[in-house]
């Protein structure tokens, strides 16, 4: 049987500052997909929403106040992500499904018929994260990986504590300890993981793991489980 990965990637990968490093970035990522895909393995990404998500939450968030309907902005933005992302694997070729998966569901069963899926989100309440960790329960990835912007969890917020510490292993529930969990975000919201993900990972057993998806070596590193740079986060 062949492996199965599945990678939650932040909707600011899609958009560093300058185009010639958005080329880089996309540019790598394709070579990535067409090695892992060379080599048999399985790929469902989850692409979060990032500035088309928050902008159009923003749009309306003083008109519109019922959580679920911002939410389902949020939503639209993360598969516009998800779409930009399938057209480019597409456009070289790659085996990647024509269709966005809604559900979770659907996105395992195109993965039976593909090597990759791309997809956003599915329903109100969560991020794209939460469904990347029900997607890699429900194929047994190995672990799913969060590819975000900052290198690691940290103690503490490093925006805002001099002192924040990275941390390199430690358990869901330390992490669930340092995101909240029980307390759902806000539309449009963000933390390093979503504390609903952490939740579902403690309930499903699954290993995280955390790292800067702007170095698309790293993330290179934790697919062919090899020491990454990051952190690990053990069930
Ligand atoms: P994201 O998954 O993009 O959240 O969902 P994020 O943590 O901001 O991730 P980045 O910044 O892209 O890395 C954006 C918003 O879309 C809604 C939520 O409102 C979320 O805050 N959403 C997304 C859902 O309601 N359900 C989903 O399955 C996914």
């Amino acid at each position: 049987m062949s492996i199965t990965h599945v990678v939650a990637l932040g909707g600011s990968l899609l958009r560093p500052e300058e185009a010639a490093a958005r080329s880089m970035w996309m540019g790598q990522l394709r070579q990535l997909m067409v090695h892992l895909e060379g080599n048999g393995r399985r790929i469902g990404l989850v692409v979060g929403g990032g500035l088309p998500a928050r902008e159009g939450i923003s749009l309306v968030k003083e008109t519109i106040t019922d959580r679920e309907k911002l939410d389902e902005i949020g939503i639209a933005g993360t598969r516009l992500n998800a779409t930009v992302l399938q057209q480019l694997l597409l456009d070289i070729g790659c085996d990647v499904a024509q269709r966005i998966p809604q559900t979770v569901e659907e996105a395992r069963l195109l993965l039976e018929q593909h090597h990759i899926v791309v997809m956003g989100g599915t329903v109100p309440g969560h991020t794209t994260d939460t469904v990347a960790v029900k997607l890699a329960a429900t194929v047994h990835a190995r672990h799913c990986i969060i590819a975000t912007n900052v290198s690691h969890v940290y103690t503490n917020d490093p925006r805002h504590h001099d002192d924040a510490e990275a941390l390199t292993e430690m358990t869901l529930e330390e992490l669930g300890g340092i995101v909240g969990v029980g307390t759902p975000l806000e539309p449009g919201a963000s933390t390093v993981v979503d504390p609903v993900a952490v939740e579902v990972a403690m309930g499903a057993g699954l290993d995280l793991a955390v790292l800067d998806g702007r170095d698309i070596r790293r993330l290179d590193d934790a697919l062919e489980g090899k020491l990454f740079e990051g952190t690990i986060i053990k069930a």
